[in-house]
């Protein structure tokens, strides 16, 4: 079985695509190999991603920060309870944290996060307002290798969206959702059939290194 770690701090829409594509088969590795989230990890207790691994029967783990006396003794902490779980690939879908730099070179290259924006644009938060605010045309999301730069790591997949002018941005946020169901599952299928890689800081899948938008159906 090819195991999958989640983090998640809020609702887990993508957590719940990821566990639907492991149920249906979807999501799976070479010859048959099942895929499966065998832990979720939340920095909220009312995260309600949590109450979604449990109507799964996946263990649903609350680490409170507050217990912490810094960022690195937390991180230091949730390692070693990921690291029981013994992940394959280490999934953030929608964890607020900042992580420090021992987190991400520990998972360098078994991480990935999805954000809800084009990337290189709008790295960080309200992205969607954003977009909005700066007349877009076109919004989206993208999924991405996790380094030590935030938001800033290398490009796997995008998915854009049009931007409407009257949107709102809960309604644009909606949009980019459904979107972000689709290619987190199909990114990490990748991933567990090792078409995809980081190497030398870049993405790379079925051996060809991706560019700065990831890889772009022509
Ligand atoms: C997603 O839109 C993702 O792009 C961002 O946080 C949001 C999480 O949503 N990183 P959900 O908790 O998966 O519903």
């Amino acid at each position: 079985m090819k195991k999958i770690v989640v983090l998640i701090s809020g609702n887990g829409s993508n957590l719940q695509a990821i566990l639907d594509a492991c149920e249906s088969g979807s999501v799976s590795g070479t010859e048959g190999i099942s895929g499966a989230v065998t832990a979720v990890f939340s920095d909220k207790a009312a995260a309600y991603g949590l109450e979604r691994a449990r109507s799964s029967d996946i263990p649903a783990i609350f680490v409170d920060p507050g217990e912490f006396a810094s960022r690195a003794d937390f991180d230091a902490a949730l390692m070693e309870k990921i690291d029981s779980y013994q992940p394959d690939l280490l999934v953030l879908a929608g964890y607020m944290r900042i992580l420090s730099d021992e987190f991400v070179r520990h998972y360098l290259g078994k991480m990935i996060n999805i954000h809800p924006s084009l990337l290189p644009k709008y790295p960080g938060l309200h992205t969607h307002h954003k977009a909005i605010e700066a007349g877009d045309e076109e919004h989206g999301t993208s999924v991405h290798f996790v380094t030590e730069e935030l938001d800033g790591g290398p490009v796997i997949l995008q998915a854009k969206v049009p931007v409407f002018t009257d949107d709102t941005p809960e309604q644009l946020q909606e949009r980019v959702q459904t979107q972000e169901h689709k290619i987190y599952p199909l990114t990490i299928q990748w991933f567990l059939q090792d078409r995809l890689k980081m190497a030398d800081g870049s993405a790379v899948l079925d051996g060809k290194v991706l560019g700065s938008h990831g890889y772009a159906d022509e």
